[in-house]
């Protein structure tokens, strides 16, 4: 099956260099329009020029696509409403939206400067909700809409001298969690992406090698599929050098601790039970978790005989 987007406008934040351009160039070689978003900002998010997207405008137009530039600082609520009020003027609809932005500011916690931590959670996690913000009733209006998070496995799992980082890539999994939820009746549909790829962001983390296996390119092949009719909703792909796979987080069954039982004492001698993975399971929201404990509550209830049910 070939993935077509005819008729479907893209914003891709971030898209002056790195992934994002490769994501607004495959998106705008498949047939979408695609507002090509950056700030052109050093990688510590220092600076501005808006030459980085324009000149990936142009290699769309050059390649017969359409495109449109616009440099606003996703952290910029107000420069993020004029991009998508230029959007809608030109073409009247946004279907895409990919989060993509992001800037570094590494160093161990014990010499993080707070402004640091501050902007990196700002540009990562405002960002990804000021533009989500921005074309969240526009897709509800719609009931259509594909939106894609960049997280990371810093987020997912950790990495030194990336507290700022990882705590802002998490924050882009909660936040798509719950907009799975409230986006499910209006076909909005939202996913995170975990890329590893060889970009300007990665250039002094890994040799040179490695860095020639990991193009840009196969993990936009990935970030495609999130933004088509048929894409999934809370999935977290994971995509780098050729390799895809599925983050997810699963819960324990868990035990039951009746009120006189509740004490540390008695959580820590059920430690390997409350461990046990044999019967863990995916939960589809938090209410769910709610739920599973007040089922084993009521269970105990009832086995005492002074349930009411
Ligand atoms: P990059 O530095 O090549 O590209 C990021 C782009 O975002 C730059 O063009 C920059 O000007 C733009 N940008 C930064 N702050 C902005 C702002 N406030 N408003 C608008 N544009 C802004 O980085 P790369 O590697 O392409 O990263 C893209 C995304 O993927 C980021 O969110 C990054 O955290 C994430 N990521 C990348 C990984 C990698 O291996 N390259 C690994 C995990 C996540």
């Amino acid at each position: 099956m070939s993935i077509d987007f005819s008729g479907r406008v893209a914003i891709v934040t971030g898209a002056g260099n790195g992934l994002g351009r490769s994501h607004a160039l495959a998106l705008a070689a498949r047939g979408a329009k695609v507002v090509v978003n950056d700030l052109g900002g050093a990688r510590d998010g220092s600076g501005a020029s808006s030459d980085a997207a324009k000149a990936v405008v142009a290699e769309i137009e050059a390649a017969g696509g359409e495109a449109l530039a616009h440099g606003a600082n996703v952290t910029n609520m107000e420069q993020v409403q004029d991009m998508v009020a230029q959007t809608m003027a030109r073409w009247g609809r946004v279907d895409i939206l990919i989060n993509n932005a992001g800037i570094l500011r590494d160093k161990s916690f014990a010499k993080m400067d707070l402004d640091d931590f501050r902007l990196v959670m700002d540009v990562h996690v405002m960002g990804a909700v000021n533009c989500t913000k921005a074309v969240w009733e526009i897709m509800r209006e719609q009931q259509y809409g594909r939106i894609v998070m960049t997280t990371s496995s810093s987020g997912l799992y950790g990495n030194f001298g990336q507290t700022n980082y990882g705590a802002a890539k998490m924050a882009q999994v909660g936040f798509m969690n719950t907009l799975v939820l409230e986006g499910d009746k209006y076909n909005i549909r939202v996913n995170a992406l975990a890329p590893t790829a060889a970009t300007r962001m990665t250039e002094d983390l890994m040799p040179a090698e490695v860095l020639d296996m990991l193009k840009p390119e196969s993990v936009t092949a990935g970030a495609l599929v999130l933004c088509t009719e048929q894409a999934p909703t809370k999935m977290i792909l994971c995509a780098g050098a050729g390799g895809f796979a599925s983050a997810r987080l699963f819960e324990t069954d868990g035990i039951f601790l009746a009120p006189e039982q509740q004490t540390p004492e008695a959580v820590l001698e059920n430690w390997d039970a409350i461990n046990n993975t044999a019967e863990q399971s995916e939960l589809a929201s938090g209410m769910k978790q709610s739920e599973k404990f007040l089922v084993k509550a009521f269970n105990y209830l009832q086995s005492k005989g002074s349930g009411n049910a």
